[in-house]
């Protein structure tokens, strides 16, 4: 065998260079250098052209005649039956585990967790399925080892590939034969014979695509990590979406320990499930009573908050918004914050608030809050969240064991919203006793009174028992 030649290589315009160096000498770019080995040199045409060459990844064809129409009730379902991962909150989230041969795409933005949380899945299975295998692009070896000891004890079967290039991966893949590959990430990997550099569209989709048909091929599980801008969006690779059997989101605040892991598309199982995950110390943890991160420090009967039975896919979570209202400096203009509510939302309850419910906030500073680094954009947070503000505004708080619910529309209308039974029971089996809600919402679970709204004006009354709205 020759020598193993490796050179680094840029995560950012994608030159290379023999010697490390804090600094990309190509363009000036600083710690993105990444060590790679350099593979045996692929035919022409990109790595879809090896299918059919010598140095074919995929191996022979798996054998028999060419494909023929059976009858669906004869097809094995044997075959998609999902594997778990050693994780249980996240095997709920995928309605039991990962399918052999299926491909996922776990996004979430930078830091929020995926590459802790992908690595605890492989440390898990490795300890108790067999051999999983780390292609690294973007951590080298040693990182990868300081995180893992960091969550605890090192498996031996848990093998680390730590390259950018994918042409490296179907010969780790038949050395090692795992249970699992894990990606890190699809925007940090790049296909030798495809133009551009790596995170390029182009090459984005050529190293999905070859990673696809290589996971098929092998019918082995593949998890590729995606990056997401700061817009929310799978960076460059919203094409990567319909090529994956499965779209996982890691979502959460920085600064909170608080992670949610949901399916946003999955054909082996539900995209409804929510996983709750708590960052610490040795990882990620389930979270098995979240309302001791977001409801532990609430101050019942402080003005300008307000609990909102949320919805996070199927599963009801109450939320505390909260408000806060300032009178704006002289000639500046009002300052208007929104954190993990929208802002868009924010602004359309001001201009209802004051036009339909008198409570005019034109020459106050607003900040809006939901608790806990949770995001809550749905329409049904609206009268929550009205309620949070014409209450800081007064400085009159609401009762602490009420929630309220309901879309507020530009007439001052409350509008119903979808999954108000549910919203009601996990309130109700938190402790909260009133809900303001709707008025074609039905009645809650014994030991809840509901009370039915039909505009802002008469929820903000029934709220804070006042219709005097001057500070
Ligand atoms: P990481 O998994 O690297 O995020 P991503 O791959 O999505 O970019 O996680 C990053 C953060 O998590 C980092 O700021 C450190 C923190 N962290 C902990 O708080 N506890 C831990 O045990 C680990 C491994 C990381
Ligand atoms: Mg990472």
């Amino acid at each position: 065998m020759g020598r193993v030649r490796t050179v680094h290589r840029c995560r950012s315009c994608g030159g290379s260079t023999p010697r490390w160096s804090g600094r990309c000498p190509a363009c000036g770019e600083w710690n993105a250098l990444v060590e790679e080995v350099l593979a045996a040199p692929v035919a022409a045409g990109g790595l879809g052209a090896t299918l059919e060459g010598p140095l074919d990844p995929f191996g022979p064809e798996p054998g028999g005649p060419p494909a023929r129409p059976q009858a669906l009730d004869a097809v094995d379902r044997s075959a998609a039956c999902p594997r778990p991962t050693g994780l249980a909150e996240l095997d709920r989230v995928l309605g039991g585990g990962l399918v052999p041969g299926s491909v996922t795409l776990l996004g979430g933005e930078p830091g929020v967790g995926k590459s802790t949380l992908l690595l605890q899945v492989l440390r898990a299975l490795a300890a108790s399925a067999g051999t999983v295998l780390l292609v690294s692009a973007e951590e080298s070896a040693q990182q990868v080892r300081l995180r893992a000891e960091r969550l605890g004890p090192l498996a031996p079967g848990l093998m680390l590939l730590a390259t950018t290039d994918v042409s490296a991966v179907p010969g780790a893949l038949a050395e090692t034969d795992p249970c699992l590959v894990v990606v890190d990430s699809v925007q940090a990997v790049f296909d030798p014979a495809t133009a551009g550099v790596p995170g390029s569209l182009a090459q984005v989709r050529a190293c999905a695509d070859f990673l696809a048909r290589l996971a098929k091929h092998h019918a082995v599980p593949f998890v590729l990590v995606g990056h997401v801008t700061k817009e929310g969006t799978l960076a460059g690779p919203r094409t990567l979406e319909h090529l994956v059997d499965t779209v996982l989101s890691v979502e959460g605040d920085r600064h909170h320990a608080l992670r949610t892991v949901r399916a946003a598309k999955h054909r082996f199982g539900p995209t409804g499930e929510l996983g709750l995950f708590e960052m610490g110390e040795t990882g990620l943890a389930a979270v098995t009573d979240p309302y001791r991160l977001l409801l532990g420090d609430r101050r019942p009967g402080a003005p300008g908050s307000t609990v909102l039975p949320a919805m996070e896919g199927q599963r009801a979570l109450l939320v505390e918004l909260q408000a806060l209202t300032t009178r704006t400096a002289p000639d500046t203009p009002c300052r208007r914050s929104a954190q993990g509510v929208d802002g868009g939302r924010l602004a359309l309850l001001l201009a209802v608030l004051e036009r339909r419910a008198g409570v005019a906030l034109a020459h106050t500073d607003v900040f809006a809050s939901a608790v806990g680094g949770i995001r809550v954009t749905e329409p049904a947070a609206d009268l929550a969240l009205a309620l949070a503000l014409s209450s800081a505004f007064t400085g009159q708080p609401l009762p602490a064991d009420l929630v309220a619910f309901g879309e507020v529309g530009l007439g001052g209308e409350i509008r119903q919203v979808p999954h108000a039974p549910r919203r009601l029971a996990e309130a109700a089996r938190v402790g909260f006793r009133h809900a303001l809600v709707p008025a074609s919402c039905p009645d809650g679970p014994p030991g809840m009174e509901v009370l039915h709204v039909r505009s802002l004006a008469q929820a903000v009354e029934l709220a804070t028992g006042s219709t005097d709205r001057t500070p």
